[in-house]
């Protein structure tokens, strides 16, 4: 398709919100309405509001003093098309989506999110739709672009929170430990990690032996340094844990039957049940191990609210406007990936259903350990 055939695009926001979708909103707007003359149509709450025709035309007054708000103007949901649920009831919304997509007689649509978006749109991709996303989650975890909108304002606030907590686990002798985001992927908690200067960091990729944590901050008592911190990644598990939910996996790879796959579907919510207080646990264990009191910080939310930090603005405006000059050249099917200072055309199917995690062995990895933080293992 050419630049002339485009004269309307549509765009929604799906997943988990981050700061600097609504620069990215901006971005693409912008660049649509004032240097391609095409109108853009928002859907509300990501592919739920595509679903159910729940849409806004936007404007250029729509786009104005956005850059700076965290959140995003159009709302998002964590709405599955092909499992969407709707009058009480799952269904598969696909065919719907696509229905919509044509009667708003759309050239194109822009989807903006994390692993579960770029699934989503490959679904419609296969319907027919002309689709092209941007990567954003402040997980960090969508693969083959160097970064995704969020995470570098995510890296700040946890950072901030990790300095704050060494000036009050020094005055109380305390181990205090910080439980940062990132769901199956530790690049929050260890770039906050290593930018604050804990102790211990722990994430997913590296299971940990609770005994070399222990003993790292029993080392630090006998220096005289009687307070540690703890930078802990939500999904990070002891080894024996880690592998109870490999062999699960694994179980859940082979099933052949319902009763099979309901069976091991099953056996993981048990497991992601029994992990949920595990940083709490983990205080307790360290406590009983080292015989410092020990506290927990879960940063939570604050991660994903406010002002989307200078890095996020910009990656989110570079991408943005990248994504409406491919558009105008003729791309579909593909996400634009942040490469250095520009960007690259990644296809969509290369993303979805990927994760990037921290290879073992990542720099950042080896500089945490040169520096003496105990990773656990
Ligand atoms: O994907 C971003 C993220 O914030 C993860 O770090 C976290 O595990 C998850 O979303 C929380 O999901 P929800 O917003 O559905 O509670």
């Amino acid at each position: 398709m050419s630049a002339k055939q485009i004269k309307r695009i549509g765009i929604l926001t799906a997943g988990g919100d981050s700061p600097g979708l609504n620069a990215a909103i901006r971005a693409v707007g912008k660049a649509a309405i004032g240097e391609r003359g095409w109108e853009i149509i928002g859907f509300r709450d990501g592919y739920l509001g595509l679903a159910q025709d729940n849409f806004m035309a936007l404007g250029k007054e729509h786009l104005s003093g956005i850059l700076t708000v965290g959140g995003t103007v159009l709302g998002t949901s964590r709405d599955k098309v092909h499992r969407m649920m709707v009058d009480g009831q799952e269904r598969d919304m696909t065919k719907a989506i696509a229905r919509n997509y044509r009667l708003h007689r759309l050239d194109a649509l822009v989807c903006i999110g994390g692993g579960g978006t770029q699934k989503n749109a490959m679904r419609l991709a296969e319907q027919g739709i002309r689709i092209v996303t941007l990567p954003k989650t402040i997980d960090n975890d969508v693969p083959l672009t160097d970064a995704t909108i969020g995470f570098d304002t995510a890296l700040g606030i946890a950072t901030e929170a990790v300095d704050r907590l060494h000036s009050t686990a020094h005055s109380h002798h305390r181990i205090i430990i910080a439980e940062i985001m990132g769901h199956k992927a530790g690049w929050l908690t260890l770039g906050a990690g290593i930018a604050g200067g804990a102790d211990v960091i722990l994430i997913p990729e590296i299971p940990y032996d609770l005994e070399k944590i222990a003993a790292a901050i029993r080392r630090r008592s006998k220096l005289d340094t009687k307070f540690s911190i703890v930078a802990v990644a939500e999904g990070a598990k002891t080894q024996e844990d880690a592998a109870s939910f490999v062999t699960a996996e694994r179980r859940r790879a082979k099933a052949q039957t319902v009763e099979e796959k309901g069976f091991a579907k099953l056996r993981l919510s048990e497991l992601e049940a029994e992990h949920a207080g595990n940083t709490l646990r983990l205080a307790k264990q360290l406590e009983g191990l080292t015989g410092l009191e020990a506290r927990v910080t879960i940063l939570g939310y604050v991660q994903r609210g406010g002002t989307p930090s200078f890095g996020d603005r910009l990656l989110a405006t570079r991408l943005g406007t990248a994504c409406v000059d491919l558009l105008a050249n003729g791309a579909e099917g593909i996400m634009v990936a942040s490469r250095g200072h520009g960007v690259q055309p990644v296809p969509i199917e290369s993303v979805a259903g990927r994760l990037k995690l921290v290879p073992m062995d990542h720099p950042w990895v080896a500089s945490a350990r040169s520096v003496g933080t105990c990773m656990g293992d």
